[in-house]
């Protein structure tokens, strides 16, 4: 069968190199993609946003099944569209995406339904906002409502912070609309996991947890990103905890929203706080994570085709549960220098081939004059397997300096510590 994947990210390069794996697949489309997804499925160029390129791009190649991967072409109802039009479609509708596209309706949605989260208010007014953190303990956080390209959420250490920042969010509206209402959150301590789940609205099915480094630099410290590694299993998530994940978070949350008239389907993603034994949930995503996706679909055994194909269709609980590997995958960025900031393109980018147990999933990059070039701020996910962590991590990092050492030094940068948490905790569980 013909596969569409949309976008053209490091998520959407890993899931073109998994669903190609498939012996139900015959082609992978891919629409943009990028210079490594080009190797992997026929690349066309319509943009992952323009929903309505998309659906005559649908109706000229007959896809079989349709992968959404990043948020906005499902906020912006490119599902419900694909699907009126007859095509099968992995993907939540416009009005289940607002889980992620709204913090305001995900906030009172996990209130109604009894969902841990952070205690929080809603201000669609800057005065009240304003006096609201000069009432306020800190550290505390504040969101914008709308999408923003994960740079809407501000972590305040005082006072001063948290005013500049909603002034930026609803004075100077950096992301415009996006910011016409305000989440004021209090802070959660803890350690993050990234959880994820298929669903086909009724039956929700979890895949393996991971781990995500939001910070630019090593130990945590710099401006938050897209996420700057990434790592399966996540020895935080223990068995009790996922348990626990699943019957507190995601299956009332996939009950609700069948529940509210808008069934979920797709992958729904549940960036989590753990503390002790306590659970929150920091923010639901409608579609997988990027970079977690990568390291993921490294340790996927089983073909991830009919577990799409019953999500999409409504039969996930006649599905068998996926099959991982015992070991472990891990997920080095590499980014252009000045990333999340302003940076670079065209720089050319050598060695970015995968081999020996190491793919290197390309999100920023394009093909130039035959070289690739750096064409966005992520630009190569170097992921691994291993039959430890360490191994996985050995294996990528040996790749990354690779990388370096062909392109030259300056153009790409990287964290030095991913998975360093985990070592951490696996060492203190041994010993
Ligand atoms: P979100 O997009 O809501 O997940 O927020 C982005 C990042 O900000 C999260 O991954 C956390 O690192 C941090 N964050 C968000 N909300 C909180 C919170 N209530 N307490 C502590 N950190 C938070
Ligand atoms: N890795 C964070 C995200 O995909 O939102």
């Amino acid at each position: 069968m013909k596969v569409l994947v949309v976008g053209g990210g490091g998520r959407e390069d890993a899931l073109c190199y998994k669903i190609g794996m498939s012996p139900l697949v015959s082609e992978v489309v891919c629409a943009p993609g990028n210079a490594g997804i080009s190797k992997r499925a026929r690349c066309v160029a319509v943009g992952a946003e323009d929903i309505d390129g998309l659906v005559s791009l649908a109706i000229e190649e007959k896809p079989e099944l349709t992968v959404v991967g990043p948020e906005a072409p499902l906020a912006m109802g490119l599902v419900d569209r694909l699907e009126a039009g007859g095509f099968k479609v992995f993907g939540p509708s416009k009005a289940a995406a607002a889980i992620e596209g709204s913090k305001v309706f995900s906030k009172n949605f996990m209130r109604r339904r009894g969902i841990p989260t952070a205690d929080f208010m809603v201000f669609d007014n800057m005065e009240d906002a304003a006096r609201a953190i000069g009432e306020a303990e800190f550290p505390l956080v504040l969101k914008a409502d709308g999408l923003a390209a994960g740079k809407g959420v501000f972590v305040c250490a005082g006072k001063k912070e948290a005013d500049a920042a909603l002034a930026a969010l609803m004075r100077d509206r950096t992301f415009g609309d996006s910011g016409d209402r305000v989440v004021m959150e209090s802070f959660l301590p803890g350690e993050e996991v990234s959880f994820f789940a298929v669903s086909d609205g009724k039956t929700v099915m979890p895949l393996e947890p991971s781990q995500d480094h939001k910070r630019l630099l090593d130990g945590d410290r710099g401006p938050n990103t897209g996420g700057m590694g990434a790592y399966t299993p996540a020895p935080v998530a223990t068995p009790e905890l996922r348990k626990r994940v699943m019957e507190e978070v995601m299956k009332p949350a996939i009950a609700g929203m069948a529940d509210e008239g808008s069934p979920y389907k797709g992958v729904l993603y549940a960036g989590l706080m753990v503390d002790g034994g306590d659970i929150r949930t920091l923010e639901f995503n409608c579609r997988f994570g990027d970079p977690e996706t990568q390291p993921l679909m490294m340790r996927m055994e089983s073909d991830i085709v009919p577990l799409l194909l019953a999500a999409a269709g409504g039969t996930l609980a006649d599905e068998e549960p996926p099959v991982w590997s015992g070991g472990a995958a891990a997920c080095v960025i590499m980014a252009a220098n000045g990333y999340p900031g302003s940076h670079d393109r065209g720089a050319e980018i050598k060695g970015a081939d995968g081999g020996g147990g190491v793919e290197v999933f390309h999100s920023g990059t394009a093909e130039k004059d035959g070289a690739v070039v750096t064409n966005g701020g992520r630009v190569l996910g170097v992921t691994a397997v291993g039959g430890a962590l360490k191994e996985a991590v050995d294996a990528a990092y040996g790749k990354v300096a690779e990388i370096e050492r062909q392109t030259g030094p300056g153009i790409l940068v990287y964290r030095k510590d991913i998975a360093a948490k985990a070592f951490g905790r696996l060492k203190r569980d041994d010993g």
